[in-house]
Order: structure tokens, then sequence, then C-alpha cells
């Protein structure tokens, strides 16, 4: 494995290591409610010890009228805080629903049990715990989300949990979405998420990084900041409001890609509502996309989702601004959506008397039915 591959594994397993705060899984949760009752949930990447996760549904276990919560947890990396100091292995804990004992509900003690491995959710141990569940809700490891994902979709599974905003542009993620198999959660994807830190992590990200890049301090405590959202499979209410659309459609406004067959939108707000055609909106639509309105057609990538770019810029040389050649050719703009001319700041690409310019990765959308006032 090249340096460059170790440093950035190091990273994203760096990123496994932190902890979802409980404001953030409330201010989520609360807009699901409806989906839990009767239900069994598994928080499959979970120390019950420490994670909220577990805390804020056996808190809520009557309130969400829950038949089951199940907790396994990887290892046990924290033993003083959860073992008798003597285990390695990883826990599995079950709570089920408590009693009424004159007219009062009485909480069942959770059973606690130990896992024959590691707890790893791949674990055959874990899949038949799985299987068992209706719903599963956690933070997984970011390393091995796509590994995640696929998981939960090859065994049907309801879930809602917390993944890196790149995620989206993964080719295992993304024709997820498109199908409407999995959307972006309620919480704004903007929203800055920030997590608990074991304090190993916090000491060196402190010593190594700039304060608001990869942590911000909150009341003197050191809180991890990587660019998270929910994702889910679980319906709500967001996901039904129509976006109000007040801007009209001009060629000189929206321009038409060079190479995928479709306008040009930089902002989600200024879709316009007279324009039936395909056009490329930034990765942050998710955030406001309903179904009913819009159609998800593909991902400006090399991958064919159906929506393919139709010209490629291997023969294209690429420009700085000043003039100057940067030595590269076009290739790397390969799937990109890209514009013809000259962009107001960056690089750009010539061959010959053309000149194109690339812009961020763009989901294509198209709007259906007329569901907007024209
Ligand atoms: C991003 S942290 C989140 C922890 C917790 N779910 C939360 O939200 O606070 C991911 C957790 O997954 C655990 N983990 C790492 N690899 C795992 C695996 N293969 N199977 C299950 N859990 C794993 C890590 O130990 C870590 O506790």
């Amino acid at each position: 494995m090249s340096l460059n591959r170790n440093l950035q594994q190091a990273k994203s397993q760096k990123n496994d290591d932190f902890y979802t705060q409980l404001p953030d899984i409330e201010n989520e949760l609360k807009h699901y409610r409806q989906h839990f009752a009767g239900k069994v949930v598994y928080c499959n990447c979970d120390d019950p010890k420490i994670s909220n996760f577990y805390k804020y549904f056996s808190l809520n276990f009557e309130a969400l009228g829950l038949r089951k919560l199940i907790t396994t947890c990887y290892k046990n990396q924290y033993m003083d805080l959860f073992s008798d100091h003597t285990s390695e292995k990883a826990i599995w804990l079950e709570c089920n629903q408590g009693t009424c004992e004159n007219g009062a509900y009485v909480p069942a003690d959770p059973v606690v049990r130990h896992l024959g491995g590691d707890g790893d959710f791949r674990s055959p141990e874990c899949v038949e715990l799985l299987k068992r569940a209706d719903i599963v809700v956690t933070n997984p490891p970011f390393s091995l989300f796509r590994e995640y994902v696929a998981q939960l979709v090859q065994y049907g599974k309801k879930f809602l949990i917390i993944g890196n905003k790149n995620a989206i542009t993964y080719k295992e993620v993304f024709p997820l979405i498109k199908d409407n198999r999995m959307w972006v959660g309620h919480t704004p994807m903007g929203k800055d998420l920030l997590f608990d830190l074991p304090e190993g992590i916090a000491r060196e990200l402190k010593a190594t990084k700039k304060e608001g890049s990869s942590y911000r301090i909150i009341d003197g405590v050191v809180k991890g900041r990587s660019q998270s959202i929910w994702f889910t499979n679980l319906d709500h209410r967001k996901r039904h409001e129509d976006l109000i659309l007040y801007k009209r459609y001009s060629p000189e406004e929206y321009l038409t890609y060079d190479n995928y067959d479709a306008i040009n939108v930089d902002k989600t707000a200024e879709i316009p509502m007279d324009w039936d055609g395909a056009m490329g909106v930034p990765i942050t639509f998710l955030d406001k996309h309903n179904p009913e309105q819009f159609e998800v057609l593909g991902f400006s990538s090399l991958w064919d989702d159906g929506f393919k770019s139709h010209t490629f810029y291997d023969d294209y040389t690429e420009m700085r601004p000043d003039g100057t050649k940067t030595g590269l050719s076009g290739q790397k703009a390969n799937g990109y959506p890209i514009l013809r001319g000259r962009p107001r700041k960056g690089n750009y690409l010539i061959r010959g008397e053309e000149v194109v310019y690339t812009l961020y990765r763009r989901i294509f959308i198209r709007r259906k039915g007329l569901s907007n006032t024209q």
C-alpha cells in the first residue's frame, strides 16, 4: 500500500472513533417516532456504556413502544468502563419490554452476554442479531461505510445511520439514493455535527490540526468535526415538502453542459420553475429532495448510472488563469460537469480554439409532473 493510502486509511480509521452526541441523536430521532412502535432496534457498533444511541433508546424504550433493543459492542475497548477488567470479549446487550405493576411501568433489567467473536458487524453472530432486527440505528465506522450499507441492503433492513457527506458520491451508495432506497435524514446537510472523542484523539487533533477544521472546542471540551450527515430509508415529513421555485429559465443564466445533456443550476433555490428537462444541481440538493417533485437521473461520474457524459477531454491541455500550462491533460476532468468558455477564476482546459472549464460534481435531476405553479 502506498504511503498516501496508508495515511488516508489511518485518517479514516481515526474518524471511526468519533462518538455521536445525544442532542444530535434526539434532534434527528424525533422525526421518526411513528416508525418505532413494536419494533426491534439494533445498534451494532455501540458500546452500551458509552454509546448515546444505546442511551437514547434505553431511556425512550417505553415512550417509543419498542419491542426490543439489541446493542453490540466491537471488542471491549473500554474495559474499565464496562467489564470486570478480565474480559476482552465483545458485549451483546438486550433490553426487553418491562412489566406493568400497580399501574406503573417497571423496565426489565438489560440482559448482558458475551459474544464469541470480536463483535464485528459482519461476523455471523452479529448477522444473526441483525436478522432479528427491524431497524438499525447507529453511527458505524466511517472506514467501513460501503460494506456497512451493503449489508443493511442485503438483509432488507430499515436504518437510520450517520455517514460522511462524501458517501453520497460513492459508486455503491449513489444508486440507492437515485432509486429512492436511501435518502438524507431530517437534520440539514449543512449542520456542523460535532462528536465526542477519546482523550488520545482529542489531544492529537489539538496538537496537529487547526481549530475549526477537524475539531472545535465547546465549553473547554475538544469535539471532533467531520462532514457527517444522516442517511435513512425511513420516511420523514421533510421529504414530502415541495421546494418553492421562483426563477424562470433563460439560456444565458442556465448554461448547457459541454458533456451532459442538461443545464447547469448553481444553487438548489434557483432551479427554474419552467424547465422540465435534465439539470445538474449541487449535491446539497438532496436536503430538499422530494421524490414526488423531482426524479434523480444520475451523478456526474464515470460510472454508468444511465446518465452518461458524452464528451471526454483527454486531448485538452490544462491551463492556469495566467495562461501557462499546468503540464496536465484534461483527462482528470472526464466525468465532471464541464461548461464552455473561461471560468471567473481557476484553471481551464484548451484544445485549439476550444476553451472549457470544470465545475464541482453535480446530481442530475428532472422535475416530475407539474407540481409547481408555472
Ligand atoms: C464512528 S464510531 C461511533 C460509535 C457509536 N456508534 C456512536 O455513534 O457514538 C464507530 C464505532 O464502530 C466501532 N467499530 C469499528 N469497526 C467495527 C466493526 N468492524 N464492527 C462493529 N463496530 C466497529 C468502533 O469501535 C467505534 O466504536
